[in-house]
């Protein structure tokens, strides 16, 4: 985001002038020379997520002109192999989008340096040599970001190495290092994963990073919220009576049944994305629009929550796995039978839950959450239902119930706006109708969630990044809940819900009993 930040202890020597590019309506500010360090390179992320963002940042003159990239991997690699797979991979993503002369010209900033991660020797020997040298090639300065993009089994040795290397100082210059999710896959791994991040890297340093916040419309539930006086004073306990918050996908577990099935649905989506999107619907307006008061906010929420009754769980909290069906017209296998998968695998693919934010703004208001793999839609949707009117007083006139105030944030796709509320019929003299009034970005999005991430690092803005409280408060609030599920799963629960569906009938249940329904995928 190109917006103050926590930049408290930013010592950077290397700045020079801010330089703004023009895009859509929007001046942007292109960040000060420096390098991306992705370990990982030859990974699944950086081909199809880091790379095509750097070319289209590249592409609309974003990135600084002093900039180059070192992928670093375990493989042996020659250098050309190296720019020829990314370029590929590029062209695959934007077929029809993809600039030949932009392409050759990130291209000559890819560098390729095979490393083994444990060996810190290596580090201090070699990395450091190569990056002081293409450094000097490059004329970018000392601003370094390190782009963790490994499996998280290596993540330990790679930081503890860039710390015994000195390669984590700040010397003349910024260091940041992005660490991507899964950060840890319950609380007391999370802490570790922090305490080692802490004894290399300080805080300001840190960029957990979580794409959903640098979603154009995940940034604009702030902007809606505190920008606007009208809906501000409705939104607490006295006029809101549930929120709904659904990230649906329709895609299976693609190639990744590896980390799937050691992660499933509630570590994959819950402590990350879609407690961000809760924080972000129930926060307190913070002090001012800046990393640090923001994410101040964001932690109060997260201590709010009120923890499950482990023993009565079934009331709060509906997991299930896909079983085959169709999508889009085409079979697909179920969970089970996809490859990599376990035959008795008990990972869920779908959870939907009911959780309570104990404060003053929010006591008695439930947040229903749900996300699934291979249901009937991608949506990703944060609606807000307001309470009935006090007093009907056409309720003698009309035969069915009013539909009440509802205001959806679609964060994806057809990214947008719409409330609803009732309007009379022309015609008769009691008739009403729901009509909707809608905000459309209509593929005004300018920027990809992976540009804005790579940005924020360049220009040192952590708003968009998970702090340190933060991450050990989601985990400390789901670490008990996913012990229980984990200890208690049974083979012949699984699957409960066919590819295609809407998800298990026990989640409709869950908020149906509360005299509620979901709203429709
Ligand atoms: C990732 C999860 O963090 O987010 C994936 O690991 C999921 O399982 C993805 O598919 C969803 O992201 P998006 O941007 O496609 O909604």
């Amino acid at each position: 985001m190109n917006l103050p930040s926590d930049k408290t202890a930013d010592n950077s020597m290397c700045h020079v002038d801010p330089t703004y590019q023009k895009i859509g309506g929007c001046e942007i500010e292109i960040p000060n020379p420096c390098c991306l360090i992705i370990f990982g390179a030859s990974g699944d992320l950086t081909k199809r997520k880091l790379v095509p963002a750097l070319y289209r940042l590249h592409k609309n003159n974003l990135l600084p002109e002093k900039f180059f990239v070192l992928g670093v991997g375990r493989m042996e690699m020659h250098i050309d192999s190296f720019r020829e797979d990314m370029l590929t991979a590029v062209k695959e993503i934007f077929p029809e989008d993809f600039n030949h002369a932009y392409g050759e010209e990130l291209a000559a900033k890819l560098y390729y340096f095979p490393l083994d991660y444990s060996s810190s020797e290596s580090y201090i020997k070699f990395l450091a040599n190569q990056l002081s040298l293409l450094e000097a090639k490059h004329n970018t300065g000392r601003n370094r970001i390190f782009y963790l993009a490994i499996p998280p089994t290596v993540f330990e040795d790679v930081i503890v190495n860039l710390g015994n290397a000195d390669l984590s100082r700040e010397d003349g210059g910024r260091t940041h290092i992005v660490v991507e999710k899964p950060f840890g896959r319950d609380l007391k791994s999370a802490k570790r994963l922090n305490r080692i991040l802490k004894k290399s890297f300080q805080e300001h340093q840190i960029y957990r990073i979580d794409h959903y916040l640098a979603k154009e419309t995940v940034q604009d539930i702030m902007m809606f919220r505190f920008a606007n006086s009208i809906f501000e004073p409705l939104w607490n306990n006295k006029y809101i009576d549930h929120v709904q918050i659904t990230v649906a996908e329709n895609i299976g577990i693609e190639q990744r049944a590896g980390y799937y099935e050691e992660s499933g649905v509630i570590r994959d989506m819950f402590p990350n994305h879609i407690f961000q999107l809760l924080a972000l619907t129930a926060m307190e307006p913070p002090v001012k629009f800046d990393a640090g008061p923001v994410r101040d906010e964001k932690v109060k929420v997260f201590r709010s929550m009120r923890p499950f009754p482990l023993d009565g769980l079934g009331e709060y909290i509906v997991t299930g796995q896909y079983g085959a069906g169709k999508t889009n017209g085409n079979a697909v296998v179920g969970y089970r039978e996809e490859s990599g998968v376990s035959r008795q695998s008990t990972t869920p693919t779908f959870a939907a839950m009911k959780i309570f934010v104990d404060n003053w703004r929010w006591k008695g208001v439930p947040f229903y959450l749900r996300s699934g793999k291979r249901l009937s839609n991608k949506k990703t949707e944060i609606s807000i239902q307001f309470k009935p009117v006090p007093h009907m007083m056409f309720s003698n006139l009309l035969n069915e119930p009013i539909e009440p105030n509802t205001l959806v944030l679609r964060v994806q796709p057809d990214e947008g706006i719409n409330l609803l509320f009732q309007a009379k019929e022309p015609g008769s003299k009691v008739c009403l109708r729901p009509v909707i009034m809608d905000f459309s970005y209509q593929g005004e999005i300018l920027l990809d969630a992976y540009e804005w991430v790579l940005l924020d690092c360049m220009h040192g803005d952590t708003m968009l990044s998970v702090r340190e409280d933060a991450v050990e408060q989601t985990w400390a609030f789901l670490t008990p809940v996913i012990e229980r599920l984990e200890s208690t799963a049974q083979i012949g629960k699984f699957p409960n819900y066919a590819a295609g569906s809407s998800g298990p009938t026990e989640a409709a249940l869950l908020i149906e009993k509360d005299g509620r329904g979901w709203r429709p995928l």
